[in-house]
């Protein structure tokens, strides 16, 4: 997916510049222990040729010749976050089935400590696309809500994991395996941890307490409303933040970078990505880094600077949707 246009971004006027880039050891790093808890699914391709229409009904028939599978939504944050060189940890519900095995074999490459709930009713969620010439035939979902039970094995496994980790991810792509989030960020709270979450749908108040938030416009906009200027979105966030209690809200702005609304006041940071290839999964790099940045020790305002530089050159990647230590840093 290019996107040329995204090359002259706007930027909104603000009040401050995000601090430069301060660089931290790897082993400072490697200290960070992340803790990401949500929703798991696994990003499947199928590739093949096609030469000739079905004779069941008007539809091309796929010869399928190749299959490649990605980690996708938390799996791919944890992911992140281990790229990074921190500790990751992933609590999640998936099903017994392939499509799980194969989530636990690709954590496993990537250095994430599984913590995996069985549900052996559940389809591990699974988004299936069926591709012929690179082009996108047809796209095939597997999932449904986890059952209670193993949710609730989740929530006794996370009370179990808290102490040994410094911060708590919770990445929501509302399947269901967030369902008892309020209750994990009041307990990670009181623990001392720093939650982030990085949001989905309208009903925030089940992230009442967390310490940052990291939508972007649109997710935004589905719970204040549409802004007109960004005095009237600084009002907006103000409130939500008070009448929530979240310490810090992070709004990704695609091409126009971030801002970062907190009690220190507005920071902006224009995007830095010189050339955008593939901007899917870049929300989760940003809330990755962000975790990581604070595991190690950093402020929230160094945090922001260096997923800011995560995001720039993962947008300038095609299919691998991580950066390392190294390219973060070089
Ligand atoms: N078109 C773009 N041009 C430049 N930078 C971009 C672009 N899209 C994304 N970015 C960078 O990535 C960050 C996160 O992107 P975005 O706000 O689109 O998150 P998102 O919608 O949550 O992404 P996703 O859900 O696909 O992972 C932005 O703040 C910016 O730094
Ligand atoms: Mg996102």
């Amino acid at each position: 997916m290019s996107n040329t246009q995204a090359m002259q971004p706007q930027q909104p006027d603000h009040t401050a510049l995000a601090p430069d880039v301060r660089v931290v050891s790897r082993e400072q790093f490697g200290q960070a222990r992340v803790l990401v808890v949500g929703d798991v699914m696994l990003d499947r391709y199928w590739f093949g040729d096609v030469n000739r229409i079905s004779p069941e009904a008007p539809v091309p028939v796929v010869h399928v010749q190749r299959q490649e599978d990605r980690l996708g939504g938390a799996a791919n944050v944890a992911r992140n976050a281990a790229a990074l060189g921190a500790q990751a940890g992933l609590l999640c519900v998936v099903g017994h089935d392939e499509p799980g095995e194969r989530i636990v074999a690709l954590l496993g490459e990537s250095h994430v400590h599984a913590h995996l709930e069985r549900d052996p009713a559940l389809p591990t969620t699974i988004k299936l696309r069926v591709l012929s010439r690179q082009q996108q035939l047809l796209r095939v979902d597997f999932e449904n809500t986890p059952a209670h039970e193993a949710l609730l094995a989740g929530l006794a496994r996370f009370d179990a994991l808290l102490p040994t980790h410094d911060v708590i991810l919770m990445s929501d792509y509302a399947k269901g395996g967030l369902t008892h989030v309020t209750q994990m960020i009041s307990k990670a709270r009181a623990a001392g941890k720093a939650v982030l979450v990085d949001p989905k749908g309208d009903d925030w108040e089940r992230y009442r307490g967390a310490s940052v938030i990291t939508p972007n416009r649109a997710e935004l906009r589905e719970v204040v409303g549409n802004w007109k200027s960004e005095e009237d979105l600084l009002a907006r966030v103000t409130k939500l933040r008070t009448d929530l209690q979240i310490d810090a809200l992070l709004l990704t702005r695609s091409e126009e970078g971030m801002t970062l609304f907190s009690g220190d006041g507005v920071l902006h940071t224009p995007t830095v990505a010189r050339e955008v290839y593939d901007v899917s999964g870049a929300g989760d790099t940003v809330i990755a880094t962000l975790s990581v940045a604070l595991g190690a020790g950093l402020s929230l305002q160094e945090g922001v600077a260096l997923a800011n530089r995560a995001a720039g050159i993962v947008v300038g990647k095609l299919g691998t949707a991580t950066v390392d230590y190294d390219e973060l840093f070089q």
